[in-house]
């Protein structure tokens, strides 16, 4: 079970501030309560905040990050539309396997590990075929692949395809401004640089791309992942169509307060300075990560582990220092660690987790205690 002290290091669900949990251990609310109504609607207004959208239309319902992938497909293309998928990791597949799911014949670029799409290749495919949408994620949580979102949305515009992006390891850690990007869906999860608990999803969505819902040629297939269908809740949240997960919906309003508190830029700058010492630090130590300079995200970082030692040190992370890392995916399994660092995640953490690392690899490797903290922390002065 983990304790008050671990600290979650995963890339989501994240450490929650104690606001966050004060609020989802009230007692049960109605979710028909004017209490209810009022935060439901301020998170709204929050969410647009955090979005940057003051100008298309936002859609914020219980449900994981993946149902707001599955809605954003789901609600724009039909049988036999022709997409392209970019993939820079695995949640880039994820995003080709739905597509599929749902009839769309799709063609994908599949990055080198480690790095991000080269938007002159996606421009050449994009003018190659006729695309109805240009698929892509923001921050690939398994490689830690940060893309170029203006790029690909500007590539993806002016070639007539709507831009479509998961920003589910991105948004509230990295920047992206809905209004100026010229994508048509950004989609995110609650559980990372939110700081919320997992549970809940939000879509920023352009007029074109609602349009284009409301005026397909066949029915959208699905009840609860219709946008169009939960549009009218947006805009009067007091109507019914599903029972919401209240107590993640107003954990989450407190997460967007304390976002709106910190300021948005000011969240994208302690992000960076952090993600810049981590990784400082943990090159002083030799550990690569996964993701080349220039592609490498804010939020998140894998990086490679020495010897196939992943279990072994995610372990002792755990047991003696109460730290908790995710392993690579997939085939990197045992040759990857990731660290989520994101939302609540502070200078202190950072220092602690390399001052961990430092021991444990000082009892196999040598390296030099000392090393990565000393590196690390005059780069996070600011933070
Ligand atoms: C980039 C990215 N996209 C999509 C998802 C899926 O979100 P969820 O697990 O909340 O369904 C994740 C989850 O980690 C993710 O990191």
């Amino acid at each position: 079970m983990i304790d008050e002290d671990e600290l979650l290091l995963i890339p989501g669900p994240t450490t929650l501030s104690s606001r966050v949990r004060e609020v989802m251990a009230r007692p049960q609310q109605s979710h028909v309560a004017p209490e209810f109504y009022n935060a439901f609607k301020d998170s709204l207004e929050l969410s647009r905040y955090l979005f940057g959208n003051s100008k298309g239309l936002q859609f914020l319902f219980t449900g994981s990050g993946t149902i707001g992938m599955e809605s954003a497909i789901i609600s724009l293309l039909e049988q036999e539309d022709r997409i392209l998928s970019i993939e820079t990791g695995y949640f880039g597949h994820r995003f080709t396997m739905i597509a599929e799911i749902h009839g769309a014949k799709v063609d994908t670029i599949v990055t080198p590990l480690g790095q991000k799409a080269d938007p002159d290749l996606v421009r050449k495919k994009l003018q190659s075929n006729k695309y109805k949408a240009l698929l892509f994620t923001h921050v690939d949580t398994s490689t830690s692949v940060m893309n170029d979102n203006s790029e690909l949305a500007r590539a993806a515009r002016d070639n007539g395809a709507f831009a479509v992006c998961d920003s589910v390891c991105g948004i509230g850690g990295a920047p992206l401004v809905f209004d100026t990007l010229g994508a048509d869906i950004v989609l995110t999860g609650s559980q990372k640089a939110i700081a919320a608990p997992p549970g809940a999803t939000l879509l920023a969505v352009s007029k074109e791309a609602f349009s284009a819902m409301e005026n397909r040629k066949t029915p959208i297939h699905s009840y609860y992942m219709n946008l169009v269908r939960w549009k009218p809740i947006m805009d009067d949240p007091k109507i019914y169509l599903t029972t919401p997960a209240v107590q993640v919906m107003l954990a989450l309003h407190e997460a967007l307060v304390e976002i709106k508190r910190e300021g948005i830029e000011n969240r994208w700058k302690r992000h960076a300075t952090l993600a810049n010492a981590l990784h400082a630090g943990l090159e002083a130590l030799d550990l690569k990560p996964a993701a080349e300079v220039g592609s490498r995200a804010p939020t998140v970082t894998a990086f490679y582990t020495p010897q196939g030692r992943s279990a072994e040190i995610q372990e002792t992370l755990r047991s003696q220092y109460a730290m908790h890392l995710a392993r690579g995916f997939g085939d990197y399994k045992d040759t990857m660690l990731r660290i989520g660092h994101f939302g609540n995640i502070s200078a202190t953490d950072i220092l602690s987790l390399l001052g961990a690392l430092e021991l444990i690899l000082n009892k196999s490797s040598k390296v030099s205690p000392g090393k990565a903290v000393e590196t690390a922390e005059p780069l996070l002065r600011s933070a």
